[in-house]
């Protein structure tokens, strides 16, 4: 039997950090990126003002965006000898495994010229990040379609250029659609940061050892890769897409039976949160930019989105998922978006990760920018055997 230790009260230490950057009322359903509500800067502002948000504190003034876009844009190559680093990939690899092997390699560029004790150089990387994912990440996609890459295009903003070096081959030039690209830049708004979720402790843990910046974000991408967590979005969709196959709306019944039994493993991917026990306000506006995108594309009644919006009004009368406050998370409709998009099922993790570079790398910085930091060491509660003899006779003479 194991033996009881006893612990010192103050062992039960959370293990929280502090951190000025995000802020989550899972009770209210309220999110704030530096005392913004997700709501104002979603409708207000574009992708790369939150990220000047993030990480500067403050959202931009005229001539800081100016600046700001302009260093971010002229950053978005990567170098030329990474193109080479693709070419050991079978073509349908799951492109999350492109993504945390190329941003890890990132650091075999970038690694000694850093000195992360530096704010400035923290800066630094924190714009190469930001400037080379969407492009190491439109690269995973071309290579998965045995495409040529498409170089980024100065003139064009973040998410547009980020929809070319998606959607763009050397005979056709995407042509952005104004609404789509708003659309985007809203998603990467809504993933931009989340306090302290799995993928963000994990970037501040690895990051509290002085590791490299692009192999503490690597890891990150690895935890978000999880179907718990940023795989959701993938799995959502597939759910909603399996649902319609087998009847759809009449099946609801059906399958929400099948979640309540605990023996069938099912889940209702895109609903629960470990903060939020109430409405995720992502959900409610990636909803809204669901409808939008749709109704420009002519899909207003997409039965996946009609699918998704009736399942989510039967869970919400439903007392199992109410008494365990169980609502819609960011997940839920943003698959149905992307895809709308013509965005691949497998790419979703991909754009979230994308997304929440920004959030990863100011939580990075901001811990080693704290004069007290000290290499993380979570702890644990020992319910091992207690000290003893070897009684058995060992194989060894
Ligand atoms: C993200 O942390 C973040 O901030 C993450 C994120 C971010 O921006 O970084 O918000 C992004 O990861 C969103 C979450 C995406 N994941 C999913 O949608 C997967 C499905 N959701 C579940 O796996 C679950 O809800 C979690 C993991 C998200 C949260 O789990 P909790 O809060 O720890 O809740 P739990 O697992 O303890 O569940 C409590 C109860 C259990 O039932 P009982 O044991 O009380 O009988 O609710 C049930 C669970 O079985 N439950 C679900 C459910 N989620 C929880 N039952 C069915 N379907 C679900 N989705």
């Amino acid at each position: 039997s194991t033996g009881k230790f006893t612990f010192d009260p103050g062992f039960m230490s959370t293990g929280a950090c502090e951190s000025a950057i995000t802020y989550i009322d899972g009770a209210k359903g309220e999110l704030l990126y530096r005392g913004y509500a997700i709501e104002d800067l979603a409708r207000h502002c574009d992708y790369l003002d939150v990220c000047h948000l993030l990480l500067k504190g403050e959202l931009p003034t005229p001539e800081e965006k100016a600046d700001f876009d302009y260093v971010v844009t002229h950053h978005t190559m990567v170098h030329e000898q990474m193109v080479r680093f693709f070419s050991g990939f079978r073509r349908d690899a799951h492109p999350m495994s492109v993504l945390v092997a190329c941003v890890g390699a990132l650091a075999a560029f970038y690694h000694d010229s850093l000195d992360i004790t530096q704010a400035e150089h923290r800066h630094v990387a924190s714009i190469r990040l930001i400037s080379k994912m969407p492009t190491l990440v439109a690269m995973a996609y071309k290579y998965s379609q045995g495409q040529p890459f498409a170089y980024p295009r100065n003139k064009l903003s973040y998410a547009a250029n980020f929809m070319h070096q998606m959607f763009s081959t050397p005979c056709d030039e995407y042509v952005p659609n104004e609404v789509l690209v708003r659309a985007l830049d809203r998603i990467l708004i809504l993933h931009a940061d989340h306090e302290q979720n799995a993928s963000t402790s994990t970037v501040r843990l690895a990051g509290s050892s002085g590791a490299n910046p692009f192999a503490c974000i690597a890891a990150g991408i690895a935890t978000l890769w999880g179907p718990a967590h940023g795989g959701a979005n993938e799995a959502a969709l597939v759910m909603l897409e399996d649902l319609l196959a087998q009847g759809g709306v009449e099946k609801i019944g059906e399958f929400i039976k099948k979640v309540k039994d605990k023996e069938s493993g099912v889940k209702l991917m895109g609903f629960g949160h470990r903060v939020y026990k109430n409405y995720d306000p992502r959900a409610k506006l990636m909803q809204e930019t669901c409808a939008e995108v749709l109704q420009e594309l002519g899909l207003g009644n997409d039965p996946l989105f009609k699918l998704a919006m009736a399942l989510e009004k039967i869970a919400l009368e439903d007392d199992y998922f109410v008494s365990r406050k169980l609502y819609p998370n960011v997940d839920f409709y943003s698959g149905i978006v992307q895809r709308a998009m013509g965005i691949p099922t497998s790419m979703f993790t991909c754009i979230f990760a994308l997304a929440r570079t920004v959030g990863w790398i100011a939580q990075w910085s901001e811990m080693l920018g704290d004069p007290d930091q000290k290499i993380g060491r979570p702890r644990q509660l020992y319910i091992g055997q207690t000290r003893r003899p070897i009684t058995t006779p060992s194989t060894k003479t």
